[in-house]
């Protein structure tokens, strides 16, 4: 095999629970010898199943996993050079220290060379010695900066130091690959900004392969060699953590990974989009008239004197960030998220303008509709832009209920959640969004701007006077310019919290 080959190779994997529900959907992924992926994706998106697929704790409904080249789909996990950290790490409670990473290695049995007494040499299976468990049990206990702590009950030890015994435990077998599954959502910000800095320490000095799973776009921005954009089962995007950044794919990938201004656009000429009203001219070539997406960094967002840039605005919202300002400036009724180091005042007038290199521009994904800003209001409703829908907020939150609007209480462990203005990212089917000609069914009233017939059906885009689009997919005729209203059933929005659940969490 040559050096380039991968480690691990993953081929249209696929995993169907209960004979319909598809957890994760036709992956193909290489990973190369030594190298820090992440996978990353909201919750339910499929992480964790892919980690036990490749663990061997879940077999692939089909497809392929190969390790060096070998076929392992159907291996046993004990089989595999291959250790996995969980998320809910179980260590021993009534074991101390050294006992709970040792624990591994006193099972364990190796081939060892041994002279018969009359001279023919045989390979046997045996224990490890005392003292070979004390030398791995030490390396490894280093390699997590617990060197000192190997008497101490697990009962006594804070969050933190548990989660370094957990990997001592996982990479005292010195597998080739670790796989880590969220394995710092348990602790608070401050020590999971500072194990993900030793995590990476620890991967540099170790140099073996790490699978990292999370949630957290931050974590996998700044810890990753590679990230693996996943969603519904499926994965979006590939690349460094610049690449997935700098040039997404799509708008779901661009909202998920930092923040972005995202806007619908429409291609006006050679290398020009129109958006926010202005015309900007962009490096990606679309064909003219077709509806894109864009995508702008606030940090990409040029503030000038009004008049001198492509358009004009005026500044409604300012937060001091330390190093700049973040501003908000309202373009019509459409937000302009920016940055910028001068000192400006809520309620100045300023000018906009984003140099071509920095307009993204991405084809429209007509697979569902994505409301990257939408928030919870104070009745519990779901806002798109100026419209309001009925929505189930119990979905944030496996087992748990709603008490009066938007309080959220979880069944088992009665932690409650305020969500009055969490925001959220809402996504509803093509064809869950229902069409009316009666203004006052639907919740939301628009233009019918574009109409397509599709093979089968019709596609539409209904344009509210806010300018949210909403695509539809219908068997009905309607024609354009026609104002319809748009109607969107409770069960028929799914819901993603922009920041975790935790932040809402009610002391
Ligand atoms: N054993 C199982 N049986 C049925 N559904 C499952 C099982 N394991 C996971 N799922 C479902 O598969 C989806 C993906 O789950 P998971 O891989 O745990 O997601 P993630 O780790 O990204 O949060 C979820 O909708 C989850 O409910
Ligand atoms: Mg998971």
């Amino acid at each position: 095999m040559g050096v380039d080959s991968p480690i691990i190779s993953l081929r249209n994997v696929r995993k169907v629970f209960d004979g319909t529900f598809v957890a994760v959907d036709d992956f193909t992924l290489d990973i190369r010898k030594g190298e820090f992926v992440t996978l990353l994706g909201p919750s339910g998106c499929g992480k964790t199943t892919t980690l036990r697929m490749l663990a061997g704790f879940d077999v692939p409904t089909s497809g392929s996993i190969f390790l060096n080249g070998v076929d392992i789909t159907n291996l046993p996990p004990y089989k595999r050079p291959l250790n996995t950290v969980f998320q809910h790490y179980a260590l021993f409670p009534n074991l101390d220290v050294y006992d709970n990473v040792a624990f591994g290695l006193r099972n364990k049995r190796v081939p060892v060379e041994v002279t018969k007494r009359n001279g023919e040499k045989v390979t046997k299976m045996k224990k490890l010695s005392a003292e070979v468990i004390d030398q791995k049990v030490a390396k490894a206990l280093a390699l997590v900066d617990m060197e000192e702590m190997e008497d101490r009950s697990i009962q006594n030890l804070s969050g933190g130091q548990q989660q370094r015994v957990a990997i001592a435990r996982a990479i005292v077998n010195e597998p080739d690959v670790l796989l880590l599954d969220e394995p710092l959502s348990a602790l608070d910000h401050k020590m999971r900004k500072d194990m993900q800095l030793e995590l990476k320490e620890m991967h540099k000095k170790l140099g073996i392969t790490f699978i990292y799973v999370t949630h957290d776009q931050e974590e996998a921005l700044s810890m990753s060699d590679t990230i693996v954009v996943m969603k519904d089962g499926a994965i979006q995007q590939v690349g460094t953590p610049e690449n997935i950044y700098n040039e997404p794919v799509n708008a779901y990938v661009a909202d998920f990974i930092g923040e972005s201004n995202i806007y619908n656009a429409t291609m006006v000429g050679d290398k020009k989009v129109r958006f926010l009203g202005g015309v900007f001219a962009c490096e990606d070539d679309f064909p003219i008239n077709e509806k894109v997406d864009v995508v702008v960094r606030p940090e990409d967002v040029i503030l000038a004197k009004p008049g001198e840039g492509v358009i004009d605005g005026i500044i409604t919202s300012k937060v001091f960030k330390g190093e700049m300002y973040q501003y908000i400036v309202n373009v019509g009724r459409n937000e302009v998220l920016c940055r910028g180091t001068k000192n400006r005042e809520i309620g100045e007038k300023v000018s906009l303008n984003v140099e071509s290199s920095n307009i993204q521009v991405m084809h429209k994904e007509l697979t569902s509709n994505l409301y990257p800003d939408a928030i919870i209001n104070s009745d519990g409703r779901l806002e798109i832009g100026e419209a309001s829908f009925e929505v189930d907020l119990t979905q944030l939150l496996k087992g748990s209920k709603l008490e009066g609007e938007t309080l959220l209480v979880d069944n088992k462990t009665h932690k409650q959640y305020e969500l009055k203005n969490a925001e959220v990212v809402a996504e509803v089917a093509l064809d869950k969004i229902e069409i009316s000609d009666n203004l006052e069914i639907g919740e939301a009233r628009g233009i019918i701007v574009s109409n397509v017939w599709v093979g089968d059906h019709y596609q539409y885009i209904i344009r509210t006077e806010d300018e949210e689009d909403f695509v539809a997919d219908s068997p009905f005729s309607w024609n354009l310019n026609d104002e319809v209203s748009v109607h969107i059933k409770k069960e028929d929005i799914r819901l993603r919290l922009k920041k975790g659940l935790e932040e809402y969490v009610v002391l």
